[in-house]
């Protein structure tokens, strides 16, 4: 198993980063080598986290160049970059352990052994010091888990687990206490050095034991660079440009205090860095420098930058040592033996895995005791209305409220629960889908699957009191009964899906389920037996009457004739003029329940395979 790293680098040239008309980064250079721990330092909105983003490809960059080894970027080389962002997204009901199986499980190649996973994810809890809350749920805004500092340690070790050559972290140290802060730091250290590692990250305001841990300095101010080089140069360049830092003053808290002063201090620090151009020499042995330029693709870059940057490099001039940001002797067979295979594991694995999570974390939601005691009291409570009514003319619209209250209980419960699970997962699934760590169809199928059995499981144990209690039908019935209804419930999880992944805003989620689902309700023929004609075609967008329909043909099958002279025939509007008998199915046609039954289960099983297909694209048009 490796785990320490060949030797690589980091080289960023001319970096503009621009968001519409807004300029963010303005040719920013830097650079980091193997057992680096390069800080970006400069004030909010500075640029850091947009530095951070363009180097693992999450923002695109307007022109400049950031290559590894001396090649360009492309899917497969940033597989070998680890990005830990400033928030630490979790599956929250997922233990620590739990999370990291995951991750090694489906973003360690497949060519690395059980065995070796393992005592990668055990070294790495080691490291980071996390063995004693392996076994804690992550936990979220509602159940107690990790603390800040923990969560923010389990985010590295996840990433530290794909064993990059280059990890990127964003404000590691952000909301934690100084001795947390400082143990963390000195944990990436170590790490850094013992496994030859790069490590950039983001820090806001370290205390002066934790600036002496850093090897290289970036300085940000504005989105141009303020400085870059050694860490340990950066006051001695301050003060020969006439900044000097008071003594025993915090180094980190004095350039911070630079950067954001006024104007006329602004002014200078950026005309100094313009004397030193830029910092340009990033890699004054960069190969992209000593004649293998021209292997790199140039489309990527502005030219024109590209050659102001080797103008630059050639004539030197700085006056501080920058010099050994770069080292010599990249590997480049290293570079491209990780470039062969698009996805780390398999659909299979990833399928596997992804379905294996899913049903740890929909558990506690779905199968909450809540929500079966909820779904057993709904049960009783209908079951006791309408116990035991036999099928009459004069029962009949009890029997079909009882149909219609459970579908409707169903309909509103598969769709809800469908929504208000997404928040929870949207944030990690963007997270890994942007690290690269699996298809979207696995995932998508995984969700699938996962969602199944216990969406269905409350169901069963609902139905099979109220049916029961309310003397539906016999046995053989209420297997048909109870397959129609779960194929219903399926159909409206497949609805919520769809809306939930397109509506990323829960509120407006949740207004839409209502509003079709009252909708639906209102064109289920339970409550309309005089539809005007211009609207009678809407019943075949309610999925309620699909259901509805379907299961009051099948639990009146065999009911007798109605004499149109009896009482309960006064108000049926079948009987009018010369009519002597209806049959149950006139009756049922005045609800807008005029097809076989087969016909409206064929209609529900193709509305589960379209809409089933429609949320895989709604769910690649909004990834
Ligand atoms: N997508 C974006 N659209 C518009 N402005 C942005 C976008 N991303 C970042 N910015 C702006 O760019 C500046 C730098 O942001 P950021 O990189 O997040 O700063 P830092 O991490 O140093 O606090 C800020 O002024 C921010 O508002
Ligand atoms: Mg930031």
């Amino acid at each position: 198993m490796k785990t320490k790293s060949s030797t690589s680098q980091l080289v960023v040239r001319n970096l503009v980063v621009s968001v519409k008309t807004k300029h963010i980064l303005y040719g920013v250079n830097t650079g980091a080598q193997s057992g680096d721990l390069l800080a970006i330092m400069g004030p909010t909105g500075s640029g850091k986290t947009t530095l951070l983003n363009a180097i693992a490809g999450r923002v695109q960059s307007t022109s400049g160049e950031i290559t590894m080894n001396g090649q360009y970027f492309n899917k497969h080389l940033r597989r070998r970059l680890g990005y830990v962002l400033q928030e630490d997204v979790f599956m929250p009901s997922l233990t620590l352990y739990e999370t990291l199986y995951f991750t090694a499980m489906i973003r360690i190649t497949e060519s690395v052994s059980l065995k070796d996973k393992q005592t990668r994810i055990d070294d790495i809890v080691k490291a980071l010091d996390l063995k004693k809350c392996l076994h804690t749920v992550i936990g979220d805004f509602f159940v107690r888990g990790l603390s800040g500092g923990e969560k923010k340690r389990a985010n590295i070790a996840c990433e530290f687990l794909t064993d990059p050559d280059i990890m990127l972290i964003d404000e590691p140290t952000s909301g934690l206490d100084s001795t947390t802060a400082h143990n963390l730091m000195n944990q990436l250290k170590n790490y850094a050095t013992q496994y030859n590692k790069t490590i950039i990250a983001t820090i806001h305001q370290p205390s002066s034991q934790v600036y002496h841990m850093f090897s290289k300095l970036l300085l940000l101010m504005d989105g141009k660079v303020a400085y870059f080089g050694k860490a340990s140069e950066a006051l001695n360049y301050f003060e020969r440009i006439g900044m000097p830092c008071a003594i025993h003053f915090n180094p980190a808290d004095f350039l911070l205090a630079l950067l954001s002063t006024d104007d006329e201090t602004s002014k200078k620090i950026h005309e100094e860095a313009d004397r030193h151009k830029k910092f340009e020499n990033v890699c004054e042995q960069n190969p992209l420098s000593n004649g293998q330029h021209s292997h790199v693709n140039h489309s990527y870059i502005n030219n024109s930058d590209a050659d102001n940057s080797k103008a630059g490099l050639r004539t030197g001039g700085s006056a501080v040592s920058f010099d050994d940001v770069c080292v010599v002797g990249i590997d480049k067979e290293e570079t491209s033996v990780h470039s062969h295979h698009a996805w780390p594991t398999s659909f299979w694995t990833q399928y596997r895995m992804l379905t294996w999570r899913q049903f740890r974390q929909s558990k506690g939601r779905i199968l909450h005791k809540y929500e079966v005691i909820e779904s057993l009291l709904l049960a009783v409570l209908g079951g006791i209305l309408y116990f035991q009514t036999d099928y009459s003319y004069k029962t009949l619209r009890d029997k079909m409220g009882t149909i219609f209250f459970s579908v409707t209980y169903w309909g509103f419960n598969c769709m809800i629960g469908t929504v208000t699970g997404f928040p929870a997962e949207r944030g990690v699934i963007k997270k890994e889908r942007e690290a690269g760590a699996y298809r979207l169809s696995a995932y998508y199928a995984a969700k699938i699957t996962s969602d199944l059995p216990l969406i269905l499981i409350t169901p069963v144990l609902f139905y099979c009191i109220i049916y029961w209690m309310s003397a539906i039908g016999d046995g053989v019935l209420f297997a048909t009964f109870l397959g129609v209804n779960l194929l219903f419930c399926t159909v409206a999880q497949s609805i919520g899906h769809i809306i939930g992944t397109a509506m990323p805003d829960m509120k407006l989620s949740l207004k839409l389920v209502n509003t079709y689902m009252l909708f639906s309700l209102l064109f289920s023929g339970f409550f309309n037996t005089h539809l005007p004609d211009w609207v009678k075609w809407a019943k075949y967008l309610s999925i309620v009457h699909y259901a509805f329909g379907c299961l009051n043909i099948l639990s009146t099958e065999g009911m007798p004739v109605l004499w149109c002279n009896t009482t309960s025939a006064e108000l049926n509007p079948t009987c009018t003029g010369n009519t002597t008998i209806i049959t149950i199915a006139d009756v049922l046609k005045d609800s807008g329940i005029d097809c076989p039954y087969f016909c409206y289960t064929a209609s529900l099983g193709i509305l589960f395979i379209v809409l089933r297909v429609l949320g895989y694209y709604v769910m690649k048009w909004k990834r």
